[in-house]
């Protein structure tokens, strides 16, 4: 894609806005100063998109002073959203000052400016917030919106005093009242990206600290969420400490703030000094957050904190390079929160929570490589995916494992220092990486960023050695193996850490008396099998193993079924090893599976033998764990109970459901229910229920101000099984009832609903123009195909999913239909190939 930077590299910019929050409009001013660069031409290029440009003007400035330069046309190029300004005379490279003014307007969907609704004391009330990130900058102000053209910004907000307070990501320099407007005029930024530029303006109240060097930390929410701030402001102010110490450089800014902001499109977003975030990722209110929520708060906060350095600081050059960004905060949060919150176990979850779902993106033909080539600016929100983020994350995790943790830390210090107010390319990471260590990091780490897919390691055992086969795991096994290999470190029982194998076949010596385990910790991206001799060998020793170990076996073997290296029912007597099992990570993959198999084999007979099967596996775990917290329990513990009923629930338990049903009719308002309860006590009412639960479950909807809460019952309304309930939610959508950042849980919950899927089918393909317009620029639209495709295993539906998703292929929704398609393919074969051994092995285990 060509860059407007290469042309213009702007400076500073002073910017003005008067903001109208009754008309829905703004105007203001802008004044760019930049270098024209490259040949002599008679023209300047910025972006600009949706604004009424009002008036331009510049200044040439050269050795002999300054000249007016005037342009004789200007116009606007909409399809690269171009504004064009066209001079009559030659403009020669050198140093300019442009003036335009312009006017915009303040729309719905969550980018560029745009309101969030809330009620205070009974009225419906509103705010101005901006969502700038990957490249909505321009629909604020023209400037040259990519992230390599770095610059300093001064902002000048005036908006009516009434309105509320003003924030931006600098501190407030001078804030003055004239005829009714506030004029609130903002420190000059960092040189920083245009993406990174934010402002929040209404009626918020806030909570305070410091850090020990004197940053100030506040989080902001409306009014009445004030009361929940304090675990987010002390998460963030520990945090702060811990990065500055951790990455060696202070934090630049004088003060932090994050605001949770009732409309939101992605979860959080990093802007500097002014970190925005969707309310449950923020809020903690001790009475109705559940523990998984709470746990999610920390991550995010660290997660947006780390990107302060990693993203703000030094930035990539281009989208290509967004998983520099992304993989990087999605590592380190891990490390940051491990570290404030030993006891939560995070190393291990971070096997399943985000390698897993690397893992299993990855595992598409229709996957992109770590470091992707953008083509089109709508490629760039689909770019925020599993791959940048959760493989991203996975090969940095490789990577620290690879160097050790001393050595990795002082090669980030390097790469931050030499780096800063600067843009980089996934390369320079790795020299800086190389020159700290000594070790190779470019030749191991290219294979893994530059190329899709991953391997798959087949282990056959022989009398004194390990013979090893690797080849690109699909799930879609195809006729001939790909021809890609990475190097792959083995990490195995016997072996030492350094290992590696780049060959598509290895034999290595081992001890036949040591456990033929590779892959030790499931630190390494990618599957493993093992040959009958090695599994044999393995099954007594699992419940000795780490719970990574454990739940690594399983999910590989789960995996690998889905592509026919295995049956479904290898891996259904695998987990038959797993009834003494205590760990949460492990019951997550325990769970997942079973729901994905149920889901995919979509058969009554296997439905109905699935319940005795998974009353008996998690009998232990239910008659220890119950439904009410013991003394001295652990936080695992608690992450399994919810897990367990939910499973015990989805097995027609009987106990389960009839505690679900006590509990339901005891409790007059949410809050009689303890939080980490009240998902499977909705979902399992609302499963077995119809006009009276959904009237009741509506009331609560209705009732909550809770963001989580409200999220936690649609799971719950598009839950039902009866025709007129499902209809009902589906109606929803479109109704005040929900919000536009909520949509895509209401879809996504109504297709993992085997009775409403169908239905769910119809209202997309009918709904899909106003989701269109509504969602177009929303990160969840684009997944859209995938929800649709995730719950099917037919022929018939895979051919209605081409008919129709065949006309709606454009550069933001190519990429997820045909990961649509090739889901419903593997999903098909799969049951076809499997559904006969998995009845038959769960019919001799009733
Ligand atoms: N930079 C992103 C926010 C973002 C996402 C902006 C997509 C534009 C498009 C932010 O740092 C982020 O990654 N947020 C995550 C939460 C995080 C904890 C993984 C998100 O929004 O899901
Ligand atoms: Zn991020």
């Amino acid at each position: 894609m060509s860059r407007l930077y290469n042309d213009f590299q702007p400076s500073h910019y002073e910017l003005q806005l008067t903001l109208d929050p009754d008309g829905m409009s703004f105007r203001g001013s802008v004044t760019v100063n930049g270098r024209k660069a490259g040949k002599p031409s008679k023209r300047i290029v910025l972006h600009s998109k949706d604004l009424k440009i009002t008036n331009v003007s510049a200044i040439r400035h050269d050795k002999k002073g300054d000249n007016p330069v005037l342009f004789d046309r200007v116009n606007t190029l909409k399809s690269r959203d171009e504004l064009r300004l066209h001079s009559s005379t030659m403009l020669y490279p050198g140093n300019y000052t442009l003036t335009i003014t312009f006017e915009g307007m303040i729309t719905d969907p969550m980018n560029g400016l745009y309101p969030c609704t809330f009620i205070h004391h009974g009225k419906t009330k509103k705010l101005l917030a901006t969502q700038f990130e990957s490249h909505h900058a321009r629909e604020v102000f023209p400037c040259i919106d990519e992230p390599e053209a770095k610059a300093t910004f001064s902002l000048a907000l005036t908006f009516p005093k009434t309105f509320g307070v003003g924030l931006s990501n600098t501190p407030v320099i001078s804030s003055e009242t004239k005829h009714g407007q506030q004029l609130v005029i903002f420190e000059t930024t960092p040189i920083m990206s245009t993406y990174l530029l934010a402002f929040v303006v209404g009626e918020m109240g806030f909570k305070e600290s410091k850090t020990k060097r004197g940053t100030v930390v506040r989080a902001y929410a409306t009014p009445d969420n004030v009361a929940h701030l304090d675990f987010a402001v002390e998460t963030a102010t520990r945090c702060l400490e811990y990065y500055e110490a951790y990455f060696g450089i202070p934090y630049p800014l004088p003060k932090a703030d994050m605001v949770a902001l009732p409309d939101f499109a992605s979860g959080a977003m990093e802007n500097w000094g002014l970190i925005t975030y969707r309310e449950q990722a923020l809020l903690y209110d001790k009475r109705n957050t559940s523990l998984s929520t709470k746990q999610h708060i920390a991550m995010v906060i660290a997660h947006e904190l780390a990107h302060m350095w990693f993203g703000n600081l030094v930035t990539m050059r281009w989208w290509t390079d967004l998983w520099l960004n992304e993989g990087f905060a999605s590592w380190i949060e891990y490390l940051a929160v491990d570290k404030l919150f030993p006891d939560w176990g995070m190393w291990t979850q971070f096997i399943t929570d985000e390698q897993a779902y690397g893992l299993k993106l990855d595992a598409l033909e229709h996957t992109h490589p770590v470091e992707v080539p953008i083509h089109h600016p709508d490629e760039i929100r689909t770019i925020f995916d599993a791959i940048s983020y959760q493989k991203g994350s996975s090969v940095i995790h490789m990577l620290h494992t690879y160097l050790g943790a001393t050595v990795f830390r002082d090669g980030l210090r390097h790469y931050l220092k030499k780096y800063a107010y600067g843009n980089t390319d996934t390369i320079d990471l790795w020299e800086a990486l190389e020159a700290t260590s000594g070790k190779p990091v470019r030749s191991f780490m290219h294979a893994w960023t530059s190329q899709p897919g991953y391997p798959i390691v087949q282990v056959t055992t022989k009398k004194s050695a390990l013979l090893l086969h690797q080849e690109r795991f699909l799930l879609n096994k195809p006729k001939r193996a790909s021809l890609l290999k990475w190097p792959i470190p083995l990490l195995g029982s016997d072996l030492s850490n350094s290992e590696q194998i780049e060959e598509v076949d290895t034999e290595l010596p081992s001890n036949p008396s040591a456990l033929p385990l590779i892959n030790r910790g499931h630190q390494g991206f990618y599957r493993t099998t093992y040959d009958d001799a090695a599994t044999t060998r393995l099954l007594p020793k699992i419940p000795g193993l780490s719970p990574e170990d454990r739940l690594g076996l399983l999910a590989d073997s789960f995996e690998a079924a889905k592509a026919g290296y295995c049956s479904a029912s290898d891996s259904l007597k695998l987990l038959s090893a797993y009834t003494e099992e205590a760990h949460s990570s492990v019951w997550d993959i325990i769970a997942v599976n079973i729901a994905e198999l149920r889901r995919v084999m979509d058969d009554d007979t296997v439905r109905d033998q699935l319940k005795p099967y998974l009353q008996r596996l998690i009998a232990q775990q239910y008659k220890r764990l119950g439904w009410t917290e013991q003394k001295n329990e652990t936080y695992f513990d608690k992450l399994l109970r919810p897990t367990i009923l939910g499973l015990g629930a989805s097995a027609d338990h009987p106990d389960i459901l009839q505690q679900a049903v006590k509990y339901f009719e005891e409790a007059s308002t949410s809050e009689d229910l303890h939080p980490d309860l009240r998902s499977v006590v909705y979902t399992t009412i609302a499963r077995r229920g119809s006009a009276p639960e959904f009237k009741r479950l509506l009331k609560l909807y209705d009732a909550t101000q809770s963001a989580e809460e409200r999220v936690t019952l649609a799971a719950a309304l598009t839950n039902f099984t009866g025709e007129t309930q499902i209809l009902q939610a589906l109606g929803f959508i479109k109704s005040d009832r929900v919000r536009l950042q909520d949509i895509s849980y209401w879809l996504a919950y109504s297709f993992l609903n085997r009775h409403a899927k169908g239905l769910t089918w119809k209202w997309l393909k009918e709904n899909w123009h106003w989701l269109e317009k509504n969602l177009g620029n929303d990160l969840s639209f684009y997944r859209t195909p995938v929800y649709a495709a995730r719950s099917f295993s037919d022929s018939g539906y895979l051919k209605e999913f081409i008919e129709f998703f065949d006309q709606k292929r454009s550069p933001a929704l190519e990429r997820s239909i045909n990961q649509g398609i090739e889901m419903l393919e593997w999903q098909t074969k799969w049951k076809k190939r499997d559904l006969t051994a998995v009845k038959d092995f769960l019919s001799k285990t009733s």
